[in-house]
């Protein structure tokens, strides 16, 4: 058996970049694997990407480029990516690798010996959209039911694997085992996925020229499936001996739910047992990031990458790169949900950011160094043993024990929930304890004790955050004072007194500024996500757009022609421009925009546009918006000026 915590992310297909929605599984597995590395274990976290499929060679050939120089290409975006949010992965795979390459021809050659493998002719209907086989029962219309993917007729002389033969192995894995398939709901979808009876599934395709050559038949492609399901293998070293005891098999394969039953907890499974190899562990499938209701996608283009989506919070918050990065691992982390699927905005993500990170983690630290250098002269007081008993101290220990229930049941929304909630326990016992009240009366006591209960709370909450947002866990540390040859261990959690009476602390800037939410969200939010959540209020949008307003809620909005006088760009703020438009009125107005990738100052000067001219004034990196202009968006995002057709509609003409 293994003494390795070994856990895996999808490999993404690199037929488009990184996007919130890949990154979101991969932080998942980041955080669990952070977490089994700070209690001591011995961790072997695996990503990738998944390179050999049909619709990735589709991609190359329109991006006009050969294949393999687009897959190093894309690939390289992706580990850029999760460098970029500070994913912790032991190793990036790849399914052009060569070790992945032998370890698909060992697969084969070794299913083929045993007999699962043999050769068929296929006729059906296959999606590359999907890279899947469906039946007849499974197409409608020209359609793949389950996804709404285009499908087309395919018939094919092939190699079949014999998936029939293990319904009945597989059922009684899953009863044997009631942890194997998690959560529970999408277990009962796999039961009943197996009960309606398993058949033997194509495990080649047509080889034209690109994906790993069926061994000894050089006229067929391994299918990508198994191909892509093998690089599990492939990063553990099998078939190879010598590394390959310690680290097979996986503690977890963490997926999204639409690749979940039928090649994770099906066809996968059955492969290893084809191969007498043990099972993972845990297969976990979580639900969909959705957009305006439908799944957010690299194909419809809708989700912002994680660069974007990190651009918008340094913008909006002026927060540190760094922590902006973990606000977004955050808002990802927190939001997900394994049994259904959630609406993703800027609006939520903005309304975490506020609630959680801003006005309860980051004020925390902010207000105890404050009270700290205000009372005591930022050192740390003497006063560990008087408050270990104290209901931080407690909480402090039953937080982390929810944490670790959570983190171990794949859920890190959970964690998060429990750990919020602890800085909001510290938060209101600073209340309770009014360190300023007992300075003034000169109880220096009650003043110690309520500043090392602040501060060691502070301490805990950073062990806590580590695998989660590990930049914050490191800022906290750092303004505590702690030294960094004093790295955080999981038990330092539920420890009291470790941060030592008499060290400094050095306060600085707030982590997470507030976003100031009466600035329009759009104003900077990149173009791929709507600004205001659909599941937001009273009167949310339709997700098909239908929802109606009436001649009068229109007539509120006043839009006028303006002439632009003046734009320059803002300093600090990449998409923000600073405008001075003529509205017909005694003086010119000062408008923000967030049009500074799509058009350079100088040629704006003297256009003629139009604007909402009764917004309420809304500061935006400290330039005050009196109004906004109206934009559309080309198909490559960049914003459209909307201007009046002809020069004798003035400045100040009403727009209606
Ligand atoms: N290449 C296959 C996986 C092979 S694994 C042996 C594949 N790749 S993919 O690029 O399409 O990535 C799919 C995965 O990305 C999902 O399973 C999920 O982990 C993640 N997500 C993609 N879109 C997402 C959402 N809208 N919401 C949540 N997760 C998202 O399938």
């Amino acid at each position: 058996m293994t003494d390795t915590y070994y856990i895996t992310t999808p490999i993404y297909y690199v037929n488009g970049a990184a996007h919130v929605g890949t990154a979101t599984t991969t932080l998942i597995a980041d955080s669990v694997a952070r977490f089994h590395r700070l209690r001591g274990e011995r961790v072997f976290f695996l990503t990738g990407t998944d390179e050999n499929a049909q619709k990735v060679a589709d991609a190359a050939q329109k991006a006009g480029q050969a294949p393999k120089d687009y897959v190093d290409q894309v690939s390289r975006k992706f580990s850029e990516a999760w460098t970029f949010l500070n994913v912790s992965n032991d190793r990036f795979i790849r399914t052009t690798d060569l070790d992945h390459k032998a370890a698909v021809e060992e697969m084969f050659t070794r299913l083929q010996a045993s007999g699962d493998i043999y050769k068929g002719f296929y006729e059906g209907w296959y999606s590359v959209a999907d890279e899947t086989f469906y039946r007849d029962s499974e197409v409608e219309n020209g359609f793949a039911k389950e996804t709404g993917s285009v499908v087309e007729r395919t018939t094919e002389e092939n190699y079949y694997f014999r998936l029939s033969a293990y319904s009945d192995r597989l059922l009684a894995h899953i009863e044997a085992n009631p942890d194997f398939l998690m959560p529970a709901t999408r277990r009962n979808e796999v039961v009943a996925f197996i009960k309606e009876g398993l058949r033997d599934i194509p495990f080649s395709r047509r080889n034209n020229g690109w994906g790993i050559p069926v061994p000894g038949d050089p006229t067929q492609v391994v299918y990508v499936w198994p191909d892509a399901l093998v690089n599990y293998l492939a990063a553990a070293v099998w078939p190879d001996k010598a590394g390959w005891d310690g680290i097979w098999p996986p503690a977890a394969h963490l997926v999204g739910k639409e690749i979940y039953t039928r090649f994770h907890a099906t066809l996968w499974p059955a492969m290893l047992m084809g191969l007498c190899l043990p099972l993972p562990q845990h297969v976990i499938g979580h639900g969909w990031w959705l957009v305006g209701g439908e799944k957010g996608s690299k194909s419809k283009g809708n989700m912002p990458t994680p660069q974007e989506a990190v651009e918008f919070l340094v913008e909006r918050s002026g927060a540190a790169h760094a922590i902006a990065v973990d606000a977004l691992r955050y808002y990802l982390l927190r939001d997900i949900a394994f049994s259904s699927d959630v609406e993703m905005s800027y609006e939520n993500l903005v309304t975490r950011y506020n609630g959680e990170l801003a006005n309860n983690i980051g004020n925390l630290l902010n207000r105890s160094l404050n009270m700290l250098a205000q009372y005591a002269g930022s050192v740390v007081p003497d006063a560990a043993a008087q408050t270990s008993d104290c209901e931080v101290a407690t909480e402090a220990k039953s937080t982390a024990l929810t944490v670790e229930r959570e983190v171990l049941r794949y859920n890190p929304g959970g964690a998060l929930e429990a750990i919020a909630r602890f800085a909001d326990v510290n938060n209101k016992a600073i209340g309770t304890a009014q360190p300023w009240k007992k300075n003034k009366e000169g109880d220096t006591a009650a003043v110690a004790q309520a500043l090392y209960t602040a501060l060691e709370g502070n301490r805990i909450l950073s062990v806590l955050l580590a695998p989660f947002l590990p930049a914050t866990s490191a800022a906290i540390r750092d303004q505590l004072g702690i030294p960094d040859t004093v790295p955080a261990k999981w038990s330092d959690a539920s420890a009291w007194g470790l941060l030592p009476a008499g060290s400094t602390t050095s306060g600085g800037e707030p982590l997470f500024p507030r976003i100031d939410t009466k600035v329009r969200p759009e104003a900077q939010a990149p173009q791929a996500l709507p600004a205001q959540s659909s599941t937001s209020g009273p009167d949310k949008p339709q997700a098909d757009g239908s929802a109606t307003i009436t001649i009068e809620d229109f007539k509120k909005a006043q839009l006028k022609v303006a002439q632009i006088k003046t734009a320059e760009r803002i300093e600090g703020a990449k998409k923000l421009l600073r405008l001075t438009v003529d509205v017909g009125e005694a003086e010119p107005r000062q408008l923000v925009a967030g049009i500074a990738e799509s058009y350079e100052p100088q040629e704006l000067q003297g256009k003629r546009i139009v604007v909402v001219a009764n917004l309420q004034p809304a500061t935006i990196r400290g330039v005050t918006s009196h109004g906004m202009l109206l934009a559309a968006t080309d198909s490559e995002g960049r914003a459209i000026l909307l201007t009046p057709d002809k020069e004798s509609a003035l400045p100040g003409s009403k727009v209606k």
